[in-house]
């Protein structure tokens, strides 16, 4: 069997739409697992750029069956939307599968979603990409929710709509959430269920049966290691489980099956939205970063925050991981500078701590240790192999391969698809 599972490692945005696309030049099936168009992974195929945000990244590999699991939250009318995008551009959409057991987003949850934001008391606001989310999977949770499968029924399905979205408007709207026109967003969101009818499927025997057939199953994780709902910096993550674990839950596929954990990292740091974020830089270095890493938010076009590496909270979540290989994405972005710092240990109440810690209040406290590290003045953006980076690239990567305790499968050097390379024979093996 080859199963690979491919998650962030920290906060979402370490590049793995490229990462993915890398691998699914060698792949024959590739899985979203969890999340949904909360997501924006970016791939730049010769001279067209492309942000997926629920269509998997191996789409744009003509002939790879290209999955929506059942634990992904879907929007229809999204779905609709950048399905007929890729249409357009002349991608081949016909490989598609969206689980009939994936639950839906629905008009009132984008509202709740703006609601309990706004409504949120200081310091508790998430800072979420208000797409409905949280409230989709909390209805997940409740026993409520709309799955997939149930677009096969149209007239069960209208009147499961109109009975929820009315359950809405009476519990919410006398709260001061915004009401909604139920016959108005019917109609809105008629045409994208016929659109997306004929691609639902029980997606969970698919990708077993591709698995156990010895096809090559890349399962693309969505956000970061920090951003899930049990391992992240709790509250401020989102609503699914973005680790390896989701990878089993989100696809039906038996943790037996997973051959290869990648844990795609970036060189530095970055979060979007509110929560701890220790190695947080507020200097002209941080501004730095964002603007030569280009770090404002694929989905949302937030400016990202940007930090140094961190060791601590990486080990951690190759540790939870159980990352074997590391993608390592961005290093030209730290290119040119004279010192690169790491941090190794975390500084709570004058103790040094080497793990992450689980409740939000210790960051309060928490100060960065920090190692310097010679940086490198040459660019690694033409480098296309471990020897020919810089030195100090090599030793940077060398040491923060040491420090999370996984080894470096993949760099990449720049945003296009041959400024990445391998240090391994068979990505997918
Ligand atoms: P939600 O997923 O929209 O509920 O947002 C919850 C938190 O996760 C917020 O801090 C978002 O900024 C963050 N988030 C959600 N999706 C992504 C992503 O794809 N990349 C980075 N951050 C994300």
């Amino acid at each position: 069997m080859s199963v690979n599972v491919l998650v962030g490692i920290q906060w979402g945005d370490e590049g793995k739409g490229k990462i993915i696309d890398v691998l699914t030049s060698g792949a024959e099936m590739v899985v979203r697992f969890q999340g949904g168009n909360n997501a924006g992974h970016t791939v730049e195929n010769g001279d067209e750029k492309h942000v997926l945000h629920l269509v998997p990244s191996g789409i744009l590999r003509p002939g790879v069956p290209c999955v929506i699991g059942n634990g992904v939250v879907v929007d229809p009318i999204e779905l609709k939307k950048e399905m007929e995008l890729l249409r357009d551009r002349g991608v081949d959409i016909s490989s598609i599968q969206v689980s009939s057991r994936c639950h839906l987003i629905m008009p009132w949850h984008k509202l709740l979603d703006a609601f309990n934001e706004s409504t949120a008391a200081k310091g508790k606001k998430i800072g979420t990409t208000l797409r409905g989310i949280g409230p989709s999977y909390t209805h997940k949770i409740a026993r409520t929710g709309i799955r997939g499968g149930e677009i096969l029924n149209k007239e069960a399905f209208k009147q499961r709509f109109m009975e929820q979205g009315e359950a809405y408007n009476k519990l919410y709207v006398p709260a001061g959430a915004t009401a909604l026109d139920l016959e108005a967003a019917w109609k809105d969101i008629e045409p994208a269920l016929d659109f997306v009818k004929p691609y639902i499927q029980d997606t969970v025997v698919t990708i077993n049966e591709a698995a156990q057939a010895g096809k090559k199953v890349l399962l693309e994780g969505a956000q970061g290691m920090f951003l899930d709902i049990d391992h992240g910096t709790y509250p401020f993550v989102t609503s699914s489980n973005t680790t390896t674990g989701g990878a089993c839950t989100g696809t039906g596929l038996s943790p037996r099956s997973v051959t290869r954990v990648w844990g795609v990292i970036k060189a530095y740091t970055t979060r979007v939205g509110e929560g701890p974020f220790p190695t947080e830089l507020f200097d002209d270095m941080g501004e730095h970063l964002r603007t030569k890493g280009g770090e404002f938010g694929a989905t949302t076009g937030r400016p990202r925050r940007c930090g140094w590496f961190d060791a601590v909270a990486c080990r951690y979540s190759c540790m939870v991981n159980g990352v074997d290989y590391l993608a390592v994405t961005k290093l030209d972005v730290l290119d040119g500078l004279d010192t690169v710092k790491m941090c190794v240990g975390y500084k709570i109440n004058g103790e040094i701590v080497r793990n992450f810690p689980a409740e939000a209040c210790s960051f309060a406290e928490l100060e960065p240790v920090y190692e310097d590290l010679p940086g490198w003045k040459e660019s690694t953006e033409n480098a296309r192999s471990f020897d020919e980076l810089p030195v100090n690239a090599q030793k940077y990567l060398e040491r923060m391969a040491k420090e999370v305790n996984a080894k470096i499968g993949i760099i990449s050097v720049g945003p296009k698809r041959d400024q990445t390379f391998a240090l391994i024979s068979d990505c997918l093996g």
